[in-house]
């Protein structure tokens, strides 16, 4: 596909699979299939570097391409990999990625990207104060935005709670591999939503990950005292978060950076007295 100016290729690395998409930036909606290859076991930096050059490839864009890694990214360099191969730690991505794909790249965390993608098109769009976004699956990711300003890396799934890591009990992979009934995985989802509302004070939390695709198993047993939305972009926040990202850095200009972050992410104040 041609390099179009509001188009952009997110690319979402997870624990299983690895799932590429084009997004309109304007409306934040996928404009191609997504396409979808497995995460190669172990995960090692070569064989998923692989994995992403062979989504990208399938796509024949030149534009800006956002990749979201299940782990911290700084200046593309991960710094963690709770759920791929250790060799991970301390690759830079942006070296062993960027090359291979065919426009400019952004690397950035996978909870953080849908945290954007819920910021600028989904659940938190106009939200004003602190909202977290949740994603429940192979770990627990969370996205901090403050005035729609995401706050990166914030690795909040790793607290830990009676001495044991959040993540380890609550994951969706947690579900499974403990072969737990919806009610028992929700009373540990609703144990750490209330441990992460007493740290950080939310406005809103907004959970999504693979776990949101079927919310009417489990919501009704979470209770914390934040108002609780669904993700909107359920499946493809991390595909449209990344390219969300990757237009930013890459294709916006000033005017329009601000634009975009501030349009869509804070609604100017209604007006106080209507004639
Ligand atoms: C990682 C996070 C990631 C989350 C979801 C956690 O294990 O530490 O960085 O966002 O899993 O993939």
């Amino acid at each position: 596909m041609s390099d179009q100016p509001d188009v952009a290729l997110g690319i979402d690395i997870g624990g299983t699979g690895t799932k590429g998409g084009l997004v309109d930036i304007s409306s934040g909606s996928l404009v191609s299939q997504r396409y979808r290859l497995d995460t190669p076991q172990p995960a090692t930096p070569t064989d998923v570097s692989d994995v992403v050059a062979a989504v990208a490839a399938r796509f024949d864009f030149a534009g800006p391409v956002g990749v979201a890694f299940p782990g911290v990214v700084l200046n593309g360099v991960a710094h963690t990999a709770a759920n791929l191969d250790d060799s991970w730690i301390g690759s830079s991505l942006h070296q062993l990625i960027g090359p291979r794909l065919d426009g400019p790249s952004t690397f950035l965390n996978d909870a953080d990207a849908a945290g954007l993608a819920e910021a600028h098109y989904g659940a938190a769009r106009g939200q004003q104060g602190v909202v977290v976004v949740v994603t429940f699956g192979t770990g627990i990711g969370v996205a901090v935005i403050n005035n729609g300003e995401l706050v990166a890396n914030s690795e909040l799934g790793h607290i830990e709670i009676d001495n044991v890591e959040a993540e380890r009990r609550a994951a969706a992979s947690a579900r499974e591999r403990d072969q737990l009934t919806w009610a028992e995985w929700g009373a540990r989802a609703d144990t750490y939503l209330k441990a992460l509302e007493n740290l950080v004070w939310p406005n809103l939390i907004i959970l999504g990950g693979g776990i949101s695709k079927n919310p009417e198993k489990w919501l009704h047993h979470l209770n914390p005292r934040t108002p609780v939305r669904l993700a909107q972009s359920t499946n493809n926040a991390g595909i449209i978060g990344a390219a969300d990202a990757a237009w930013m850095q890459h294709r916006a200009d000033a005017t329009q950076l601000i634009q975009h972050r501030a349009g869509r992410a804070i609604q100017p104040p209604a007006e106080p007295f209507p004639s």
